[in-house]
């Protein structure tokens, strides 16, 4: 068949190692560094190991509609998405996918799909409408029936604590820049914890620090669109406080919960190799890539600005760097593209930082104009697997948007997805045999869904969705997914 079938992930590594090294033809005196290799060169064909999770991911406000049923109350993105001009067409995430009643569905499509773990995550507002307070038991009944069904379907469930919908009420209350925050994310952390820490092993704490911070309080684009620097660096320091003391609270419930976060991650690449250029883009690694993971794993921040850190803007005080720290059981990777980072002048334009990134354009663009740029995702592997030596990794999202629509005969032919995936898993499968310890990958996403800003404008889904109907349709790429899930043969 082909497989590791019978391997062990000891023997797995040594085998793949061996067949990596026959691969290549190394300079002597050099180890299988990233820089060295050619990147036009693939392992392929390439067999994931046995013990492989294949996956699919999706976030509440983005699928389950249902905005205000059963006591649930509003998110500063129910209140960003009823605001006039903040969302493409004047969508909203009222109805989405309507998961919240066809959830049942939702499981079979993963069943079909032959996917054996399913991220999603839980609305916050629907279990403490105003983030304080008493759960509300039809809140958290809606969850323990989703997961009860993927249990049900041997599919392991990995939910995430906090996918960007904040009760708007802790919102007034001051949002992320507020360091009561960090105190109110832990009691919901551990409410969620106590009821479904019994049935859920695996848990992301966040999703996407840095894009629901800088986004959401310095850019602008996303809820609750505040644009002021010092306030969202202050956000990512409550943000960190608040990862360190869930991480905490949700051990005491249940020592045996494997717990991490969804990182968003990009490969920062140097525009020329200008001494300048290479510190900017650290600059842009340290801020972008790894500002909530330094402070959890190692009790400090990362050098991301020319001069020190902003310790006293971020409202830093003795004593919090040791609450950040957490053990991380996993690094959760949210992988779309590469950057390219270049040097300016610190407080020219926006930067504070004196980096300047933009995005590359030599490679084929997606739908959404994000570049498809496989080897950026080996490099990015390397580099942390490097620096963050021995925490095992789960890939919690990658993935594209294209819009391929059903043809006549109900068939989505959307063959740029599947090449999408080739080239990316391709370059999961290198990092792998270059030692990289990666169990899981999630494609971002199991259906077509409401893409933040963008509304409906992107579809990211192995599943076309037809909104006006609700209509579920697994796309050609859902078919070659299920094919590798069941198989592990990338072809
Ligand atoms: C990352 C986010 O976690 C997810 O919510 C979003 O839809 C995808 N990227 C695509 O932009």
């Amino acid at each position: 068949m082909g497989r590791w079938n019978n391997l062990n992930r000891r023997e797995f590594l040594t085998s793949a190692l061996s067949a990596a090294a026959s691969f290549y033809v190394l300079p002597p005196g050099h180890g299988l560094a990233g820089e060295l290799l050619n990147p036009q060169m693939r392992f392929a064909p390439f067999s994931f190991p046995e013990e492989f999770i294949f996956g699919a991911a999706t976030a509440a406000y983005q699928i389950e509609g249902a905005w205000n049923e059963d006591g649930k109350g509003e998110s500063i993105w129910d209140r960003f998405a009823h605001t006039v001009g903040k969302v493409k067409g004047g969508s909203t995430g009222d109805v989405a996918c309507d998961s919240y009643h066809r959830y049942k569905e939702d499981v079979e499509l993963l069943e079909k799909l032959n996917l054996k773990s399913y991220r999603f995550s839980i609305s916050w507002p629907r279990i403490q409408a105003d983030g304080t307070g008493k759960p509300n038991p039809k809140g958290l009944d809606y969850y323990k029936r989703l997961t009860d069904e993927l249990l049900k379907a041997k599919i392991r469930p990995l939910c995430t604590l906090y996918h960007w919908d904040l009760p708007q009420k802790l919102e007034d209350a001051g949002g992320w820049p507020n360091r009561e925050l960090a105190g109110r994310f832990t009691e919901y952390a551990e409410i969620v914890t106590r009821a479904l820490g019994d049935r859920i092993s695996h848990w992301c704490i966040f999703n996407e620090p840095w894009v629901f911070t800088f986004l959401g309080y310095s850019w602008g684009i996303h809820a609750p669109a505040r644009t002021n620097f010092a306030e969202c660096m202050r956000a990512t320091h409550v943000v960190n406080i608040a990862q360190g003391q869930a991480f905490r609270a949700m051990k005491t419930v249940n020592p045996k919960l494997q717990i991490g976060t969804a990182f968003s991650m990009a490969h920062c690449q140097p525009a020329t190799a200008l001494q300048e250029d290479r510190k900017a883009a650290d600059r842009a690694h340290a801020l972008g890539n790894v500002w909530f993971v330094q402070p959890a794993l190692r009790g400090d921040y990362p050098a991301a600005f020319p001069g020190p850190n902003p310790l006293e803007m971020m409202g830093v005080k003795s004593g919090d760097l040791e609450q950040c720290r957490a053990p991380l059981d996993f690094l959760g990777i949210n992988y779309y593209r590469r950057q390219l980072v270049s040097a300016i002048p610190p407080g020219e334009g926006e930067s504070a930082t004196g980096v300047h990134n933009f995005d590359a354009h030599e490679g084929p663009l997606t739908d959404f104009a994000w570049e498809v740029w496989p080897t950026g995702f080996y490099e990015l592997l390397m580099r942390i697997s490097h620096e963050y030596k021995g925490v095992p990794l789960e890939i919690t999202e990658n993935g594209c948007s294209y819009l391929d629509s059903p043809d006549e005969h109900g068939r989505v032919p959307d063959e740029r997805r599947i090449q999408f995936l080739r080239g990316y898993l391709d370059e999961l499968g290198r990092a792998m045999l270059h030692s990289v310890n990666v169990r899981a990958y999630h494609h971002w996403s199991l259906m077509d869904n409401f893409e933040w800003a963008e509304g409906y404008a992107q579809r990211f889904g192995l599943v076309y969705v037809d909104f006006r109907t609700q209509k579920r349709m697994i796309k050609d790429s859902g078919k070659w997914y299920a094919k590798l899930a069941e198989t592990g043969d990338l072809e």
